[in-house]
């Protein structure tokens, strides 16, 4: 088989032979997240940074991840793959959400999406089952695939899905029986997991041709262990009557009724159904967005990454475009991009509006990992790299204010020194606490304790060393100012 650059579709793993990314360590939680390089040149909105990095050698510290702006970890979740690790608000609460499972170097994966409270208590668990035909015909637990896990204002969850099936492709030169890659949603209940509507993009040929397709039927492609992706859905979002769905492959975002049909299409070669206006191209893109929906239009956000391993056609940009379904015109709002640092980046990305009012931006560059933030004036604000762009990526990523209060005690560490002892003191995903205190106990039953020490947080982890500890027994507390937010187990040293 050819390797997996030769072909544009195989977008999600990076290239071989890579270096380990650099990481921290602690001693008091066993993480090894990568460290952020941070350039702060401006102000940035509030909030913290949340990604989730893979690398092609390293997998610990390959998990969700909160950072602070410092680039300090606030937060590592199991280690596992995940993709679109992201505050969402579920019935007027915030929530935290992601997928975890299994990418594919074909471009898609497999896997589940997991519904966190402020505690870090999982609340919902929602999976997708067959029938899909797989590569290999291996059945999974889920099908919901990596790229879309999206909350709507009605509390339903918005997924994608993958599925093969064999399809006649000598329109575009392929074979009659070729295998090839369908382009699935699915719009599901949360609480009850039931599927409410669904939607396939191979049975809307009429409307959304293959001959459409940027992704061309190479020789190398056609067989079910390398099927052809016509289309390659990647954003999936609700709008006023029905939803709004970017294929990748297509350039082109299109605009359904609720029961699937096409309404309209935008595409960044062209316009599809509308004419350009200034700057309004786009291609490769990801993480299309619908704000001020009315009767004659809507904004529409983009991340234009313009390149795959095989086609560069530009450098990467953040797109906002204004959509005029009145007199049918499609005219460029914004063009984000670092005059500094031109990034091109071959797959995955995320553009996330922060705020309408102040226009701030936050953009994830997917295969190169970084991520930065731009202002209302277009200029760059604050950008941090997390590894070797192409080893290291992060599918999106994105920067949310969050209140984390984790259901789960402090951790500490002690150990001796020729004085005493050095505590080290975490409470991996707790936003709130700010200085801790240092007890020591009579027994690790004791109620009673007594003051050792005190110190302020400085960043995920704390230590503070202890002279002559009156027993071998110590409890440590975190603490807002006066108020006890989290108490440790006592510990032996
Ligand atoms: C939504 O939250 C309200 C309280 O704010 C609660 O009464 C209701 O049961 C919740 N709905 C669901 C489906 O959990
Ligand atoms: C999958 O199953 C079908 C039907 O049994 C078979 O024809 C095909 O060869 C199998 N493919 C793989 C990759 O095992
Ligand atoms: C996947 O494709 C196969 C083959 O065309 C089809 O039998 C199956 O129903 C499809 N699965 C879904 C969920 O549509
Ligand atoms: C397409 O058909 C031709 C002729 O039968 C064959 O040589 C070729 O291997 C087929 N390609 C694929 C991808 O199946
Ligand atoms: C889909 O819904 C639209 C709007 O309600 C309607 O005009 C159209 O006929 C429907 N299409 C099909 C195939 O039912
Ligand atoms: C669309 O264009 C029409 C005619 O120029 C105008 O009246 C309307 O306000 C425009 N709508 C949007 C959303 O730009
Ligand atoms: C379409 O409407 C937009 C405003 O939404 C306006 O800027 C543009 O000039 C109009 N174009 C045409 C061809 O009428
Ligand atoms: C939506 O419209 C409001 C009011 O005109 C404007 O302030 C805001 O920037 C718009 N949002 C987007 C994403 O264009
Ligand atoms: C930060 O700035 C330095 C100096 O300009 C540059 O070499 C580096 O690549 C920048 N890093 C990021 C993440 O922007
Ligand atoms: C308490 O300490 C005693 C003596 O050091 C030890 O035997 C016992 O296992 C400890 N109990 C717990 C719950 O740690
Ligand atoms: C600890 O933090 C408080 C509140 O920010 C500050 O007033 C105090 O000076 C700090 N103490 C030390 C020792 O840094
Ligand atoms: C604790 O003491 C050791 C020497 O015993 C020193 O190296 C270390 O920096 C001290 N740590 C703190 C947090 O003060």
């Amino acid at each position: 088989m050819a390797p997996w650059w030769y072909t544009a579709s195989s977008t999600l793993l990076l290239s071989m032979g890579a270096v380990a990314w650099p990481y921290s360590t602690y001693t008091s939680m066993p993480f090894q997240p990568p460290t952020l390089e941070i350039n702060q040149t401006g102000v940035s909105d509030p909030g913290y940074i949340f990604l989730g990095p893979r690398g092609s050698v390293q997998s610990a510290g390959q998990a969700a991840l909160i950072y602070d702006n410092a680039g300090n970890l606030v937060y590592e979740g199991p280690e596992e793959v995940t993709a679109n690790f992201r505050v969402q608000t579920l019935n007027g609460s915030d929530v935290i959400t992601f997928w975890a499972g299994d990418m594919l170097s074909l471009g898609y994966g497999y896997g589940t999406v997991h519904i966190l409270d402020n505690s870090y208590q999982e609340i919902h668990t929602i999976t997708l089952t067959g029938p899909f035909i797989t590569p290999d015909n291996s059945t999974q637990d889920s099908y919901i695939d990596l790229h879309e896990s999206h909350i709507t204002p009605r509390d339903t969850l918005m997924v994608t899905a993958y599925n093969l099936t064999q399809h006649d492709l000598t329109s575009i030169g392929g074979n009659s029986s070729d295998w090839m890659l369908d382009s699935h949603f699915y719009e599901i209940d949360i609480y009850t997991n039931e599927i409410l509507n669904s939607w396939s993009a191979l049975e809307h040929e009429d409307t959304i041709p293959l001959t459409s397709s940027h992704q061309k039927v190479g020789n190398d492609v056609g067989t079910q262990d390398a099927p052809y992706d016509a289309y390659h859905i990647n954003a999936i979002t609700t709008t006023n009557n029905g939803y709004l769905v970017s294929l990748r492959h297509m350039w082109s975002g299109y605009y359904l009724f609720h029961n699937g049909t096409v309404v309209w299409q935008v595409s960044g070669e062209d316009g599809g159904d509308f004419q350009q206006v200034g700057e309004a191209g786009f291609s490769w893109q990801h993480d299309m967005r619908v704000y001020n929906e009315t009767d004659s239009g809507l904004v529409l956000d983009l991340f234009n990454n313009a390149n795959t391993p095989t086609d560069q056609e530009s450098v990467t940009t953040g797109v906002s475009l204004s959509i005029n379904t009145t007199n049918m015109t499609v005219t460029g709002l914004r063009s984000l991009s670092d005059p500094n640092d031109p990034i091109h980046s071959v797959s995955q990305g995320s553009y996330q509006l922060l705020d309408e009012t102040d226009g701030h931006v936050f953009m994830d560059y997917g295969s190169i990992s970084k991520v930065k933030e731009y202002d209302g004036d277009d200029k760059v604000v604050f950008s941090a790299q997390f590894g070797d762009d192409n080893d290291v990526a992060s599918y999106r990523g994105y920067r949310f204010p969050w209140v984390g209060t984790p259901f789960w005690k402090p951790s500490v560490v002690v150990q001796r020194t020729d004085e005493g002892a050095t505590v080290f003191m975490s409470w991996n995903g707790a936003t709130e606490y700010d200085n801790w205190v240092v007890y020591s106990a009579t027994s690790n039953t004791s109620v009673t304790t007594q003051q050792l020490s005190s110190a302020n947080r400085t960043g995920f982890e704390t230590a503070v060393n202890v002279t002559s500890p009156p027993t071998d027994f110590l409890q440590v507390v975190a603490r807002q100012g006066n108020a006890v937010l989290g108490t440790s187990e006592i510990v032996t040293f």
